[in-house]
């Protein structure tokens, strides 16, 4: 199946295509870049908000991916607000030096400074919209924040993150090792099962 993929950010587009281009699905990025206002309290509601917008531009079966980091001792957050953190009030704006990217894993350092609890999970909705008939699915991977960045792999908030069971963060995992255990790999896995089960 060919799948449009609601997204421009290279890190998710190269990690989507790594993923289900063995399971044979044939991904295909989007022309140009859809300005979607994410105004859903869910990751769930935003990967369907983006789904929907491509799709209804593109009119292929379109693939959306809304996922973040969710930090327990931050009650949740950065969660729906990862790609923007810094630009928050809440725990005091960051100066956008460098890449939003880099802003947002300063700011969460120091809110985590002084707090011992520093588990956090990845968590990912997709969504496969069709037009007449949608389907989700969800993927989580559990670690915790490390206290400097370590490793040059993945993107966002990747060098900050230790999945569980691991002593590298996960920029320092190979990429087939970061899609085996991540949020993204369960989800679309999880996605790609469900499609199969219903002989799409
Ligand atoms: P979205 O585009 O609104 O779904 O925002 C996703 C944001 O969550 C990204 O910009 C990253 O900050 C963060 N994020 C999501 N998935 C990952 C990942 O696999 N590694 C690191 N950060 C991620």
């Amino acid at each position: 199946m060919k799948v449009l993929v609601a997204t421009t950010n290279p890190g998710k587009l190269r990690e989507i295509e790594r993923i289900l281009s063995p399971l044979g699905y044939k991904v295909v990025k989007p022309p140009e870049k859809l300005e979607v206002k994410e105004t859903g309290r869910t990751f769930l509601e935003n990967a369907y908000l983006k789904a929907k917008a491509y799709h209804e531009r593109f009119g292929l079966p379109t693939l959306a991916d809304d996922s973040g980091l969710v930090v327990d001792s931050l009650g949740g957050y950065p969660g729906v607000f990862s790609s923007r953190f810094y630009s928050l009030e809440f725990g005091g704006k960051e100066e956008l030096k460098g890449s939003a990217d880099e802003a947002n894993v300063r700011k969460l350092l120091r809110l985590l400074q002084c707090e011992e609890d520093r588990r956090a999970k990845f968590v990912a909705f997709v969504v496969l919209y069709l037009g007449e008939k949608g389907f989700f699915a969800e993927g989580e991977c559990r670690g915790e924040i490390v206290e400097s960045p370590r490793g040059s792999g993945g993107f966002g908030y990747d060098p900050v993150f230790r999945p569980e069971g691991y002593d590298r963060t996960m920029a320092e995992l190979p990429p087939e090792e970061k899609d085996r255990i991540s949020h993204r790999g369960r989800a679309l896995r999880n996605l790609a099962g469900l499609l199969e089960s219903c002989d799409l």
